[in-house]
């Protein structure tokens, strides 16, 4: 063995040891739920497919038509000759749905904040990030170079201490936080963060990858307060409801400006392929005409919590809290044989001792498969 690979080994064997390795197993996706993997056909409550509609029809009928008129790949960065004539209209739409001026489309969420956050800081700066925030936010925040604050979760008092204490000292101050919190679901409070950043002359981003198309008629969490809370940057992805691929920024016109001209991520990377774009538009259209629909997720999710006395769901993701990794990997192992597949979350997804089955409810789950569920669960919460 080369030293390479030695110094691999080593480290996988280290993470066995302490039960955090993971590996890639194939999952086959067969509609919006049901799911083939390790022979099995399983009832799925992993997906970020809220809505189903990655494999709805209209969908993908859009997107092998794009791919038919502009191809399969975008050819280039967008900047160069990547930005096919799809982009603007799917801009449009989200600015549109967004209440904003203008909009940017980044060929995933990671990228987008990673291309972001690098853009709005840097150094001399201060960046305040909620302690749960998605990964790619931090990485966005340690690409900036600007000095990064952490503040309790969804805590707005040391919020306040923090930008009372370092604003003083830096040119601009930037707050960043999931809207929907990806491993636990709960809500930020973006209307008290939006006004407390404005009393403090400081700038809002919020990451609603998991709230577009699930939350106050779709708009997502930036509306939950039936208007819009000030934030200024409204980050997201096109990889959960809409069914597609892809990440967008929503923000006034100088700053979606100023992003496309000097975002890494934009402007260094292949532009989205036509069709993730087309497929996105063909969802928001389903999604702006069927609130039935996207009203679904979340009523799963709320009766489930309702069935095993869990606090009320506020979005389709909701986590049932086992501890010990060893432990959640046997639960997802016991479900799996039950026929659900709920994959378990392990830190450093999660803080540690707070091992999870992250269950996200979707659509196309009926009354009945919520129940079944929840009986068995209910176990797992008496173990
Ligand atoms: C909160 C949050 N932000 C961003 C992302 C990244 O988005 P994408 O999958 O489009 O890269 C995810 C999930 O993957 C997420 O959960």
């Amino acid at each position: 063995m080369n030293s390479l690979d030695r110094f691999a080994q080593g480290k996988l064997d280290a993470l066995e040891a302490s039960h955090l390795r993971r590996v890639l197993v194939d999952s086959a996706r067969e509609d919006g739920i049901w799911i083939a993997r390790n022979g099995r056909r399983l009832l799925s409550f992993s997906c970020n497919d809220y809505l189903n509609l990655t494999h709805h029809p209209k969908v993908k009928a859009a997107a092998i038509s794009a791919i038919e008129k502009y191809g399969a790949g975008s050819g280039a960065s967008r900047l160069v000759t990547g930005n096919h004539p799809l982009f603007a209209e799917l801009e449009a739409r989200l600015a549109k749905l967004k209440q904003t001026e203008a909009a940017c489309i980044f060929g995933s969420g990671y990228l987008a904040n990673a291309g972001i956050i690098p853009v709005i800081v840097g150094e001399g700066d201060l960046l305040l990030i909620d302690e749960l925030s998605h990964s790619c936010l931090w990485a966005g925040s340690q690409l900036s170079r600007a000095r990064a604050e952490v503040f309790r979760h969804n805590d707005l008092v040391h919020v306040e201490e923090l930008l009372n204490a370092h604003h003083g000292d830096h040119r601009h101050a930037l707050i960043v936080t999931d809207g929907v919190f990806s491993m636990d679901g709960d809500l930020a409070p973006l209307a008290d963060l939006g006004a407390l950043a404005q009393s403090h002359d400081a700038w809002l981003m919020s990451d609603d990858a998991h709230g577009l198309g699930v939350l106050a008629e779709g708009r997502g969490s930036v509306f939950v307060n039936g208007s819009k809370a000030p934030v200024d940057l409204q980050m997201g992805t096109l990889s959960k409801a809409l069914g597609s691929y892809g990440g967008y920024l929503c923000a006034s016109q100088p700053v979606i400006d100023l992003i496309k001209t000097r975002a890494r991520t934009l402007i260094y990377s292949t532009g989205l392929p036509p069709a993730s774009v087309a497929a996105a538009i063909a969802a928001l259209d389903i999604i702006e005409s069927d609130p039935e629909l996207i009203a679904r997720p979340l009523a799963n999710a709320q009766a489930f919590t309702r069935a095993l006395n869990l606090p009320l769901a506020q979005s389709p993701i909701v986590p049932v809290i086992i501890g010990d990794e060893q432990a959640a990997m046997n639960a997802q192992a016991r479900l799996e044989n039950e026929g659900f597949l709920i994959t378990a979350i392990r830190p450093p997804t999660v803080p540690k001792g707070t091992a999870r089955l992250r269950v996200a409810f979707t659509a196309g789950h009926t009354p009945q498969d919520v129940e079944q569920l929840a009986s068995a669960v209910r176990p797992l919460l008496a173990a």
